[in-house]
């Protein structure tokens, strides 16, 4: 490992929570993004990097990282989006205040710009994936060699308590590619499992949020944050009753930027493929267990506190 910020690639499909999780990793000095890698998930795949490149124009304006399209369709048959909870243009709403003026995606594909990375940042990069595992599981079955010189992989993904949110027994970017989520849970690879059990743990009150981006100086980074997370905040009141959110995919790029923000295990896990009800279903064998699944390391507890500083201090700073 060298010193300094880590290098980091990030495989995404924003999304409201994906955006938040970008503007965090892209002001984290601990993370240096070297791409950004987009999948298609909560909405269609060019709607998605549509929305990275609003990102990157507002809070990397003058140095952005480049974005490489991957994969349309996921490996199993496609039965969701989330279009419920980010809107159509997956950022709730709000795209038309945001036009792409300069930024375009690259020409190469995402899978072998992951490849490509993997291999120059031989034992150092961390890959942080916060969609479907699509883009990833194509990638190690392509240059199954490369990927494993990868040195961590967090992954937004499950559930270890077997729960879910996209059906009750799975998590959204797990259901909507077992088969690639099941790839990766078995590559053997450095993966760090950031699930609903960790992120329906650390719910952000709104006015904490709402205090923290009023005080902001850069003002279209203000409005922008306001007008992404404003949608979200208004689907949890919704749906679930509470002023305050889970935010899964900035909680994984927390435990890639401070490892400290969750507590893990090495726990044997598995994905359900089969199309009957537990699609997509994360497997954790429980303390003891014998059977063959592969250990991974999963994050079993997060400290909320740290977390939220951590966000906040980063997202709405300097
Ligand atoms: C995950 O599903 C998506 O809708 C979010 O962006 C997040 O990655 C949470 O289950
Ligand atoms: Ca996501």
């Amino acid at each position: 490992m060298t010193n300094g910020p880590r290098p980091a690639l990030i495989d995404t499909d924003p999304g409201l929570d994906d955006v938040l999780a970008l503007a965090f990793a892209l002001q984290s000095s601990a993370l240096e993004v070297h791409a950004i890698t987009v999948v298609a998930g909560n909405v269609p795949l060019s709607v998605c990097t549509a929305n990275a490149l609003r990102v990157l124009e507002v809070f990397a304006a003058d140095s952005p990282p480049p974005v490489y399209e991957g994969c349309a369709e996921p490996l199993s048959p496609r039965v969701c989006r989330a279009e419920h909870v980010h809107a159509a243009d997956g950022i709730g709403g709000v795209s038309g205040a945001y036009p792409i003026r300069r930024l375009r995606p690259e020409d190469g594909h995402a899978v072998a710009a992951t490849i490509e990375l993997a291999r120059r940042y031989h034992g150092n990069l961390v890959l942080i994936a916060l969609g479907p595992l699509t883009n990833v599981a194509v990638a190690l079955g392509r240059d199954p060699e490369a990927m494993q010189g990868i040195h961590e992989l967090v992954v937004m993904g499950g559930s270890i308590d077997g729960t879910g949110n996209a059906t009750p027994h799975a998590e959204f970017n797990f259901y909507s590619d077992p088969i690639a989520a099941r790839e990766v849970v078995r590559s053997g690879l450095p993966v760090t499992l950031v699930g609903l059990n960790v992120t329906e743990c650390a719910l952000l009150p709104r006015a904490r949020f709402d205090a923290r981006v009023t005080a902001m100086t850069k003002g279209l980074r203000r409005q922008f944050l306001r007008d992404v997370a404003g949608p979200y905040f208004d689907f949890c009141k919704k749906e679930q009753g509470r002023d305050a959110c889970a935010l899964h995919d900035p909680l994984a790029v927390a435990a890639a930027v401070d490892p400290g923000v969750v507590r893990t295990k090495r726990i044997p896990c598995d994905v359900v493929v089969s199309q009957g009800i537990t699609r997509g279903r994360l497997v954790a064998e429980r303390e003891g267990g014998c059977s063959s699944a592969v250990p991974v390391r999963a994050a079993t507890e997060v400290d909320g506190e740290r977390f939220h500083d951590l966000f906040l201090n980063t997202v709405c700073g300097p």
